[in-house]
């Protein structure tokens, strides 16, 4: 996609929302990975929760009241809520799935819309053939061919396990397999970053001296939310002048002057995914010499990296090759030390993302369909100058391929897009 330009987002198909339980599943790509994990384990038994709704009177309530947990999204795309899923293997021809649902109630559906119950409805919709009431869940588990796995620290999938005898956890298991990312996970990564990049766009067509950080805030979310994010994937960095030195500034109010550079590092979250990206930019459209060489620099180490990233190298490996970059290329930006120095680049190169912004895997040599960011930075601030540019970028066996390239991410294109060219 050529710099600058916005994915179409429009164009993507439109997915009828189903009752009481979101997007429809890729069965296909969640029972395999089912197999893979039963494969793993070779005999036993698996009991993995749902997520339960939080209390809108006691949680604070930032977006809305249920997102679904990771495991359980993994091996079922189910957005229903207070589900298990057993899963058992008798060995490598012998996997069995069942999905144990809560009985529907159709005064508590008056306020909450149509859920899933225990019926052909839930066997339909999920690909699961065994759908049974949660009521027999405690039966079955005390039956469960040993060891149980469950994830660790789930209150109901907890409860059920502790009554059984072995206990083993599975998430070290689960989070093996996270980390390579399926074709089903790609497309919902390539998603969430292109609804993300719209965003950023917006957000840097918006920006004039004066404007105050939640007002790029409000339009960058707006760019997200218009076309479809399901919410953040993490509270939103929009830090001008002083705080764009700040990491992970988040406060949001500062009113941005004539000449401030703005930092934002947001994205959106689509399917349970989030992209994670950052761009730096000038409010007024125009970088100065001295924002733009310091910008440069940093552009230089995240291209430096992004051409070593092929299979086999870590991220520890990628970190060492951007600092090399700005190591040596420095020159006297950043006064007597060069701009690699842990004082101006204070945190780490980049890490994975998928339903975490900061996903599983980050020690793993990459392989092939890994998704990484890549977001090297220098912070002055004793000059009140901050640039971190940040990108999500998907493994291949050859190389890489950029995600977020929608985004402006050379100076000349960010001017020209900020100009309206
Ligand atoms: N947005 C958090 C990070 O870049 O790691
Ligand atoms: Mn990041
Ligand atoms: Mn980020």
């Amino acid at each position: 996609m050529a710099a600058g330009s916005v994915a179409p987002i429009g164009a993507y198909p439109v997915v009828p929302q189903l009752p009481g339980m979101g997007r429809p599943v890729d069965t296909a790509a969640v029972a395999a990975r089912r197999r893979a994990l039963l494969k793993r384990i070779g005999s036993g038994t698996v009991l993995i929760p749902a997520g339960h709704e939080r209390d809108i009177e006691q949680d604070y309530v930032q977006d809305n009241d249920f997102r679904q947990d990771n495991t359980f999204y993994y091996f079922t795309e189910l957005e229903t809520q207070d589900a298990v899923l057993l899963l058992t293997a008798r060995g490598p021809d012998s996997l069995e799935t069942v999905l144990f649902l809560p009985p529907r109630t159709p005064s508590q559906e008056r306020w909450t819309g149509l859920r899933l119950g225990p019926d052909s409805v839930a066997v339909r919709l999920s690909g699961i053939a065994t759908v049974l009431p949660l009521d027999s869940l405690d039966s079955r588990v005390h039956a469960a061919r040993q060891p149980l796995y469950t994830p660790q620290g789930h209150g109901r999938g907890q409860r059920a396990a502790d009554a059984a005898s072995a206990t083993l956890n599975v998430t070290p298991i689960v989070d093996s397999m996270r980390a390579v990312k399926d074709a089903d996970e790609i497309a919902r990564l390539r998603r969430a970053v292109d609804i993300s990049v719209a965003g950023h766009v917006a957000a840097m067509r918006a920006a004039r001296p004066g404007m105050y950080e939640y007002e790029l805030e409000a339009a960058l979310e707006a760019g997200f939310r218009r076309n479809g994010a399901d919410r953040l994937g993490y509270p939103s960095i929009v830090g001008s002048g002083p705080n764009t030195t700040t990491l992970h500034y988040d406060v949001n109010r500062r009113r941005t002057e004539n000449g401030d550079l703005v930092v934002i590092d947001a994205a959106a979250e689509w399917g349970q995914y989030t992209a994670d990206v950052t761009r730096t930019f000038p409010v007024n459209g125009k970088f100065t010499p001295r924002q733009k060489a310091i910008y440069d620099l940093v552009l230089g180490a995240q291209q430096a990296a992004f051409d070593a990233v092929r299979p086999g190298i870590t991220m520890r490996e990628l970190d060492g090759i951007a600092r090399r970059y700005m190591h040596e290329h420095s020159g006297n930006l950043c006064g007597e030390r060069t701009c690699d120095d842990r004082e101006y680049f204070n945190h780490g190169l980049g890490h994975p993302i998928g339903m975490d912004v900061h996903d599983v895997g980050i020690s793993r040599p990459l392989e092939p369909g890994m998704v990484i960011t890549l977001e090297p930075g220098i912070y002055l601030q004793a000059e009140n100058l901050g640039v971190r540019i940040e990108d999500d970028v998907l493994v291949t066996a050859k190389g890489a391929e950029w995600l977020s390239a929608g985004a402006p991410r050379t100076t000349d294109a960010i001017e020209r897009v900020m100009q309206g060219r």
